[in-house]
């Protein structure tokens, strides 16, 4: 059971999922098996951030930028994808999940499209909000926004408009962005709605992610002190 809880200031964390390849390497396995272990992961995670009150969940699982990676590993994580929504919706109902897809889905083969429309539908009335990135870009999900603003017949906009048409449009924006994997960088995530999110950097590769990582985080993100540009 969860030993820390959040408030209100913490209302949103988003991680970037990052190490996956790395921790099969060192195994001496191929990096698809990091990204299996990874998805356990990941839900792991999504369930400790429930229990220690956290609202909104989003995590990174595949960059618009990803498709560059070889076709059999590009394909070993739709298929993981395609797994994970086939237990997605009881793991919903379980843990009071609502899913929600950023990115652009059009990518996605039809009856994939469907079954992550369904599952948005579906869990809809669940208080947890996971948002899974997935063929998402940062700079691609402005562009989206200001050419809906446009087919809206808009000639002018403001910031208003522009975070009212990311994919994200349904959640506040994130207070914490934990990246884990060493690097140092955003790699096209959240670009709009980091502008004043906290950073957490830390060395663990995505599959040792385990709560007391998370619970690292968390308490670094508690010492920092938020200006928001006051004094
Ligand atoms: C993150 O792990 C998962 C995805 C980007 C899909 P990586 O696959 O990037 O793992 P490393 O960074 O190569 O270790
Ligand atoms: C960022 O990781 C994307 C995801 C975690 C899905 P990458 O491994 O793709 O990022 P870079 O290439 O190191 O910047
Ligand atoms: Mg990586």
């Amino acid at each position: 059971m969860a030993n820390i809880q959040v408030d209100e200031r913490l209302r949103h964390i988003a991680f970037i999922m990052d190490g996956n390849g790395r921790w099969a390497k060192k195994r001496g396995m191929p990096r698809e098996y990091g990204h299996s272990v990874g998805a356990k992961t990941f839900e792991r995670v999504v369930r400790h951030c429930g229990d220690i009150g956290i609202r909104v969940v989003t995590v990174y699982a595949f960059s618009t930028e990803n498709w560059r990676r070889p076709q059999h590993e590009v394909q070993a994580i739709m298929t993981i994808f395609a797994e994970f929504l086939g237990r997605a919706q009881k793991q919903a109902e379980e843990y009071n999940i609502h899913t929600v897809f950023l990115g652009d889905k059009s990518i996605f083969p039809p009856e994939i499209r469907a079954r992550m429309e369904a599952l948005e539908r579906d869990t809809a009335h669940h208080p947890l909000t996971l948002n899974i990135a997935i063929n998402y870009g940062g700079r691609d999900e402005i562009v989206h926004a200001v050419n809906t603003l446009i087919a809206q017949g808009k000639t002018e906009i403001t910031e208003d408009d522009i975070t009212a048409n990311l994919y994200t449009a349904h959640c506040p924006p994130p207070d914490l962005i934990v990246r884990t994997g060493s690097e140092m960088r955003l790699s096209n995530f959240l670009l709009w709605q980091a502008a004043y999110a906290e950073f957490y950097f830390c060395d663990t590769l995505w599959p040792d992610m385990d709560d007391a990582a998370v619970d690292a985080a968390v308490e670094a993100f508690y010492a920092r002190k938020r200006r928001f540009g006051g004094v």
